[in-house]
This record gives C-alpha cells, structure tokens and sequence, in this order.
C-alpha cells in the first residue's frame, strides 16, 4: 500500500466513522428519522472535503498497481466514501447527471475497470475482505447495529461458501463415490451455519436503526455518468453456485440468467470465474434424475444410491429453508414492514438496488420458491422432480 493509499485508509478507519456517527445521531433526533435535508451540514461539508483532498493525491499518482488486493482495497475506501456522500445527500443520483465526486470517481473508475470489477464499493469490501486492525474491520459508523449486520453477513456468506465448495467437489467424483457423502455432510453443515446465523440476526438486529442508519449506505450512487446498484449480501458466487449445482434453479431460464449477468461485476473475479464454471456444469439433480431412471429394476436398492441421494435432498431441503428464512423473516422485518408507514418522498429510496419496493419482492419471492422448490404453476421449479427422487428413497416407500 501506498503512503498516500496508507492515509487515506487510516481515515476512513477513524474520522470517516466520526463524522457519520455524528451525522446519524442528528438524523435520529428527529420525528422523521429519514430525513437528511439541512441537517448537519457542516459535518457533511467536511466529510465531503477531507475525502477529496486525500483521494486527489492517489488519483495523481495513478498507480493502481500494488497487486490485486491493494488495488481492490482502495477501490472499497472510495466506494465507501462515495457511499456516504450519498447516504447524506451530498449526491444524489436523480438530482444529477454525473457525479459531482469528480475526481473519487476518476479513481474508482480507473481501479474498477483496470480489476474487473464494478466501479463502486461492493459486500465483499465490508465483509469477506475487510481486513480488521486490532479488531476493528471497516465501518461506515459506530453504530453497534451495524457491526451485528455485518458480523452476521460474514458469517452467513462464509457459510454458504462452505456449502458451495463442498458441492463443487463432487462434480469430478460422482454421486456413487464413497466420499460424496462426506461432502454432502459438509454442505448441509454450511447452511445449518446460515440458518443458525440468520437466526441470531434477525433476534439481534434493532429493526428502525437498521432501517433507517444501516442500510440508507447501501443506496446506488453514480460513478462518473453511470448509477450502480446499491451492494447487498447476495454478491458473492456461492448461493448461485448452490442454486446450480443442486439444480434448483436454471441458469437458462431468462429472469434468473439475468440476475446473474446483471450480479458478475459486483462479485470478486475469482467469484466470476467459479460462477462461469459451474454455469457450464450439468447440476447433481440432473445426475441424480439420470441415476433414477437407469437404475429403474434395482439400481435403488443400492446402498450409494440411498444414502447418497437422501443426503442431497436434505442439502436441498437446507437451501430453501435458508431462502425461506431470508424472505419470510430478514426481509419482512427489515425492509417490507417498516417500508409500510415511510413518508412517500422517502418510499422510491428504500431498496439498494433500484426497482420498485413489490417489484423486488416479487423478485425474491420466485428466487425462495425455486430454492425451496415450492409447488407454482407460473415459474419453473423443481417439486416434482423432488417428489420423483424421494419416492425411489426405501425410507420414504415403508
Ligand atoms: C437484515 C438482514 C437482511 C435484509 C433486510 C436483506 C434484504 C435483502 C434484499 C431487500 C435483497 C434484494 C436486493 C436489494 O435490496 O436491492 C437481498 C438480496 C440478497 N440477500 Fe439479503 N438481506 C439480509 C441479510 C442477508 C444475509 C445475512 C444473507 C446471506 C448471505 C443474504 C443474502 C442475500 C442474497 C443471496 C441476495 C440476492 C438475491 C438472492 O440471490 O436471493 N441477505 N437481501
């Protein structure tokens, strides 16, 4: 890192924090906790200053070249300041054409496109690759609910990655090998983790201080002429990777092939790769469904097939529950109910990545159907196919 990349970091660590802290308490003193206009000014105008004048520094100096983290590190510092400046309002993308963060923007751009990443700060900046210093990891504030948010989204994204790398595993060994079903055990551990994770969140996490001082930083923002979606806790390969390899849901299905295309950019390019590679890979249900039609006469009664299979439809029985806990419970509470009530003018700026609040919702509705492979006439899910597996499983016909 460089002294001036070493400075500006040690800034957002401290004073960055500082100044949002400050911030978000005025923001909370009042009747409409959502309102960010003529308050505060005065801190807003120094965060907006001080990030300059130490950004103008790294983007004269040009060098992006200090290895991929390094690079990747000071893009999440600028991303964070710009997310700031936007949480304030010191931006706003409808008001403007173009940021007015002319020269964060010039970094950003030249870091994000020189990595191939999207422009802006992403999840993976705030939680898988957030180096802590004597036990602090970077913050927008010092918020305590924000840690709980954070912590529970490292945990729950590394989780799922478990369970993602696990699954990968059995590709190249088949679904009648011995070890598959130590792998298999260790993908059902993963989102045992998520669940147990998601449970603690939900219990933790004040609802109006989420809503109101956590996630506003989550809001898209421009970067020079272009607005990016805000960053959420779904930007990493390994739920998509579980949703293909389990094969709950089709990457050739348009709605869903979309998100993914739409989602690569916000994701680490080592992420990138994994996800293209197992877009190309035929899913374990496809094998298991392959299994159950050749092996028609007896080939169930073997002793791989059923433990083997009744472990991989516990995985997938895993996954939906971990897609019902997301919808029914983090964003009920957190996102649908205290939507309900908000001031109108706020109502456009609740989601972090742009559309429609019911929009959004319908989005993530058909996501957990696919993944809990709910019965539905109007999208493709996987329920029967489900019911064909478990009827072979001699458990299940006794
Ligand atoms: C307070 C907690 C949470 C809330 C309120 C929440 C809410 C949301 C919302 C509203 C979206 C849609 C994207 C958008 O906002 O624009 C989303 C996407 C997503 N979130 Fe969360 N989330 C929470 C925690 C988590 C956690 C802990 C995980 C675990 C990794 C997670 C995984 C995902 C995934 C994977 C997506 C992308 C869509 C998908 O593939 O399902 N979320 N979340």
């Amino acid at each position: 890192m460089t002294a001036h990349a070493q400075v500006f970091d040690q800034w957002i660590r401290t004073r960055f924090c500082d100044l949002n802290t400050e911030l978000e308490h005025l923001y909370w003193q009042q009747n409409d906790k959502a309102n960010v206009d003529n308050v505060g000014d005065e801190l807003k105008h120094q965060l907006e200053i001080e990030g300059r004048s130490l950004i103008l520094p790294l983007l004269n100096e040009g060098n992006t070249d200090n290895g991929f983290d390094n690079a990747f590190d000071l893009l999440g510092n600028v991303g964070l300041y710009m997310g700031a400046c936007r949480r304030h309002e010191i931006t706003e993308p409808s008001r403007e054409q173009s940021s007015p963060l002319i020269e964060a923007s010039a970094l950003a751009m030249h870091i994000g496109a020189s990595i191939g990443v999207t422009p802006r700060f992403a999840t993976a900046h705030l939680t898988t690759h957030n180096k802590a210093l004597n036990g602090s990891y970077k913050r927008f504030t010092h918020l305590d609910d924000e840690k709980v948010f954070i912590d529970y989204n490292t945990k729950a994204i590394l989780a799922y990655k478990r369970t993602a790398d696990a699954l990968i595993k059995i590709q190249p060994l088949g679904i009648s090998h011995p070890i598959t079903a130590d792998l298999l055990h260790v993908a059902k551990q993963g989102l045992k983790d998520v669940i147990e994770s998601n449970k603690l969140l939900f219990q933790k996490l004040d609802t109006d201080r989420f809503f109101n001082c956590v996630r506003p930083y989550y809001k898209p923002y421009r970067v020079g002429k272009e607005v990016y979606r805000g960053a959420n806790a779904g930007d990493f390969a390994g739920i998509n990777v579980i949703d293909l390899q389990l094969g709950l849901c089709f990457a050739n299905e348009p709605s869903y092939s979309q998100m993914l295309v739409d989602k690569f950019l916000y994701m680490m390019p080592e992420d990138q790769l994994i996800l293209r590679e197992c877009m190309r890979s035929t899913s374990l249900m496809e094998i298991f469904l392959d299994a159950h039609s050749s092996g028609a006469h007896n080939g169930h009664q073997q002793p791989w097939y059923q433990q083997n299979l009744s472990l991989f439809l516990d995985v997938c029985q895993l996954h939906g529950k971990t897609a019902i806990q997301h919808h029914n419970q983090l964003v009920e509470r957190f996102i649908t109910k205290p939507s309900i009530g908000i001031a109108q003018q706020h109502m456009q700026k609740v989601t972090a990545s742009g559309p429609p609040l019911h929009e959004l919702l319908d989005t993530l509705e058909k996501l957990r159907d696919r993944r809990a492979a709910h019965q539905r006439d109007d999208i493709r899910t996987r329920y029967a196919d489900i019911e064909v597996l478990k009827s072979s499983l001699v458990e299940v016909q006794t």
